[in-house]
């Protein structure tokens, strides 16, 4: 039981067809319903923190709940930094323990996504750290029925190819029409899975990620609705469609929207049902079971991951 880098979960997850769930954390409720899943379904796990749940919680506090977690459960955890925009922060987490970082140098041009992404990669290479990339943009609701726009902002085969090969990055993320939050799609969900088996012939080695991945499963946004939320329109990525990616190098899926929803959701019904509770525990414990059962469903029926431990 350890801080883990992904090194060996992806080694393993890219000779089988299951992916290891990444899923975002931000207090303590969040990081023990996810760790009481895992461990039940005897799965790998990766734990993520964006530099905004860094500045909610204050960094030290993720770390040592993580910690905890693993001395609670001895599960082997990987602690990754969610979309590091610098060196700053990407350095920073290296610093405080963090087993692998992201850089995500996808808002900028290719060549100097590929200097940063070096940087990057030299600084936590040196220190045992792996690190994760992006290429292309993930798309906005507006941009899935444009062939044009999927042509601008997905990411090139050739692109990835020599990406990798240039920065030596362990991992990469790359954008086929997933985007992030409750929003994906406006009309049919599309994702650009030619482009995907073409990605992975050309790195068969290289762990690919998908982020935007959370499937925004009606019932919780329902649920959400129906205890006074108000999310029209809301459209995650169909189940089977990451299980697909999944059978084409996809080896790291990451999730946060479909968490947050899940515990809302569930605090929402907390307050309908009992209007007179005022002590946190009351809801914020329910709301802790509701993120595990998310889990495990997830763990079970998108990611195949149960057992792969
Ligand atoms: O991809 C972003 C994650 O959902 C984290 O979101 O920056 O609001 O913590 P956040
Ligand atoms: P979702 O918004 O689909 O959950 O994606 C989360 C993510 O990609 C975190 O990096
Ligand atoms: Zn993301």
């Amino acid at each position: 039981m350890a801080l883990v880098t992904t090194k060996e979960m992806f080694a393993k997850a890219l000779d089988k067809d299951y992916a290891v769930g990444a899923f975002n954390v931000n207090n303590m409720e969040i990081i023990q319903g996810i760790v009481e899943a895992a461990q039940e379904e005897n799965a790998p796990l990766i734990l993520q923190v964006s530099a905004g749940a860094r500045k909610y919680a204050k960094p030290i506090y993720l770390t040592k709940l993580v910690e905890a977690a693993i001395a609670d459960t001895g599960l082997d955890i990987c602690l990754h930094l969610d979309h590091g925009e610098d060196f700053d922060i990407c350095k920073k987490c290296v610093d405080d323990g963090f087993t692998s970082v992201m850089i995500d140098g996808s808002k900028h041009e290719f060549e100097e996504n590929i200097r940063l992404t070096k940087e990057v990669v030299e600084y936590a290479h040196a220190h045992g750290v792996v690190v994760e990339a992006e290429l292309g943009k993930l798309a906005g609701v507006e941009d899935n029925i444009k062939v044009d726009a999927r042509n601008a902002t997905f990411t090139v085969p050739e692109e990835a190819a020599e990406f990798v090969a240039r920065t030596g990055v362990d991992s990469l993320a790359v954008a086929i029409g997933t985007s992030h939050g409750a929003y994906k799609f406006k009309g049919t969900p599309y994702l650009d899975f030619e482009r995907l088996e073409e990605i992975h012939k050309l790195i068969p080695d290289t762990p690919l990620v998908l982020h935007g991945a959370s499937t925004v499963l009606p019932e919780f946004v329902a649920r959400c609705n129906e205890y006074g939320g108000n999310i029209p329109g809301a459209q995650g990525v169909p189940e089977d469609m990451i299980l697909e990616a999944v059978k084409h190098g996809v080896c790291k899926v990451n999730i946060d929207t479909d968490l947050r929803l899940a515990m809302t959701a569930e605090i929402r019904r907390h307050f309908i049902e009992h209007p007179e509770d005022f002590d946190p525990r009351k809801y914020l414990g329910p709301a802790r079971d509701a993120i595990k059962r998310m889990v495990q469903h997830k763990i079970r029926n998108v990611l195949n991951a149960s057992g792969q431990r």
